[in-house]
């Protein structure tokens, strides 16, 4: 079956397809917040529909949480999973949006037309290059390259609760010969990436509660204990001058780049001033000694990504608050064991508390960090597609960001899985203003069907 006739429908059908992306941008699925529960579930209805007017044997499948599409295709070649997520995440604070969030449009910026709203890039505008990349095979050869399941969650951006059960139960169904997942970005604008590790994730949320309510700090002040004060001074020691994590025993499992990898990182020439720039940044923050590609890929981190306590409203207020919090997440790579790492960092904070104070704690996520075998002959295929589709050789890359069931598939189905994404890193995915380019659509959609075509 021939590619080129398939090249040339997705060029012309791209306004058709952005309008199909635009449809599903409209169902608010955040799966975070349960008041969008009926939105998850319709998104899934969305796409059980359209993957059936494709010619997919499609279904909405429940769980605890919201529902998996799972959808069937027969066809000669190789059987592939391809997976993606339809949920997205929340989009406060709404403010900072120019426009609504679930009413994308087609916009004109300096660097190109880009489609706006929340989900555009992450992962509904990346889910939807795959499906285009099957409508257009479908509609020139009537069949697909394939035997193609497409595997979609609902609940990626909320920790995947139901994942692992999920693939436990339908292993059978769902082991391919080969994962694609379409959820990261391109090396640079212009450069097609391939991904081959990514970071896990441990997200704990910590409260220290003192005294017995909020006092007046005057009355107070000097003889009663701070919480805000005991909380800070804890996430403070939390690094060390070096930049090093100090939570006993969190460098156990953290390899030491091969030579052979760092060699292959440098040859990317990353700019890391440019990427810095972009947001307002000069200076590298993470270890030191370590290159930008290492601080971002292959080195962990400790973040806080909130904290609060006190009164934080308009004027000013003398509290000694009762109570203080935050949410702190430690980015994993190599074997590092993100259920140990817990135990010690709420034994740390526990063993810092002086008399009087308490410490609770929330489990968020954890998932241990993902290195993708690269050996299975569709990593070439796939690069020396890539590379025909954007003109330059596609890069072998980390990821910093966490895909959970990236290692899920080797570990629940004994199965390689390929991440290849259009994404880019000014795309401000979680973030208002939310966007995916035209061009990372459309060579995105161009991209899988000769990656199609590569592994057939
Ligand atoms: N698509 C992202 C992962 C990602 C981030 C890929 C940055 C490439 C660059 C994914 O949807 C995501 O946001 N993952 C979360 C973890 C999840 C458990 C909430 C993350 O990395 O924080
Ligand atoms: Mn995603
Ligand atoms: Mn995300």
């Amino acid at each position: 079956m021939s590619l080129d006739p398939v090249l040339a429908r997705i060029d012309a059908d791209l306004p058709q397809a952005i309008a199909r992306l635009q449809t599903l941008l409209r169902i608010p699925s955040i799966s975070t917040d349960p008041a969008y529960k009926g939105d998850c579930d319709a998104a899934a209805d969305h796409l059980v529909a359209d993957l059936s007017e494709l010619g997919f044997t499609a279904s909405k499948r429940p769980t605890p949480g919201h529902p998996m599409v799972v959808a069937h295709t027969d066809g000669a070649g190789p059987h592939i999973l391809f997976y993606g997520h339809y949920d997205v995440q929340p989009v406060d604070p709404l403010d900072l949006w120019d426009n609504d969030p679930f009413d994308p449009q087609v916009e004109d910026t300096p660097k190109g037309q880009v489609i706006r709203g929340r989900g555009s890039s992450d992962d509904k505008g990346q889910l939807m290059t795959f499906i285009e990349a099957c409508r257009a095979w479908k509609a020139e050869h009537g069949t697909l390259p394939g035997k193609i399941t497409i595997f979609l969650e609902g609940e990626e951006e909320s920790g995947s609760p139901s994942l692992i059960p999920f693939l436990k139960e339908n292993a059978e169904e769902l082991k391919a010969d080969i994962a694609l997942i379409c959820d990261t970005g391109l090396f640079a604008d212009k450069v097609p990436a391939i991904v081959t590790q990514l970071r896990g994730l441990l997200g704990e949320e910590i409260t220290i509660k003192g005294p017995s309510k909020d006092l007046h700090s005057g009355m107070f002040g000097g003889a009663a204990i701070n919480p805000v004060r005991v909380l800070t001074r804890i996430l403070a020691s939390l690094h060390d001058d070096e930049g090093r994590i100090t939570v006993p025993g969190f460098y156990d499992g953290v390899p030491e780049l091969s030579n052979s990898l760092r060699a292959s990182w440098e040859n990317l020439r990353f700019d890391h001033e440019g990427f810095l720039g972009d947001v307002g940044l000069t200076t590298l923050a993470g270890e030191k000694g370590r290159m930008a590609l290492e601080q971002l890929w292959s080195r962990p981190t400790c973040e806080i990504n909130g904290i609060w306590g006190g009164y934080t409203g308009e004027g000013f207020k003398t509290v000694l608050p009762a109570e203080a919090h935050a949410k702190v997440s430690f980015r994993l790579v190599g074997s590092q064991d993100p259920h140990k790492l817990r135990e010690s960092f709420r034994k740390m904070v526990s063993d810092m508390l002086p008399p009087d104070c308490t410490a609770e704690f929330k489990a968020h996520g954890a998932g241990p960090a993902g290195h993708m075998d690269t050996s299975s002959p569709a990593f070439e295929q796939a690069r020396s597609a890539l590379s025909d589709e954007w003109g330059v050789e596609a890069a072998y890359v980390g990821c910093g960001g966490s895909i959970p069931i990236a290692g899920y598939f080797k570990t629940y189905l004994d199965m390689d899985a390929m991440l290849i994404g259009f994404g880019r890193d000014d795309d401000q995915i979680h973030s208002p203003n939310e966007k995916y380019d035209v061009e990372s659509f459309h060579k995105g959609i161009r991209s899988w069907a000769r990656i199609l075509a590569a592994m057939s």
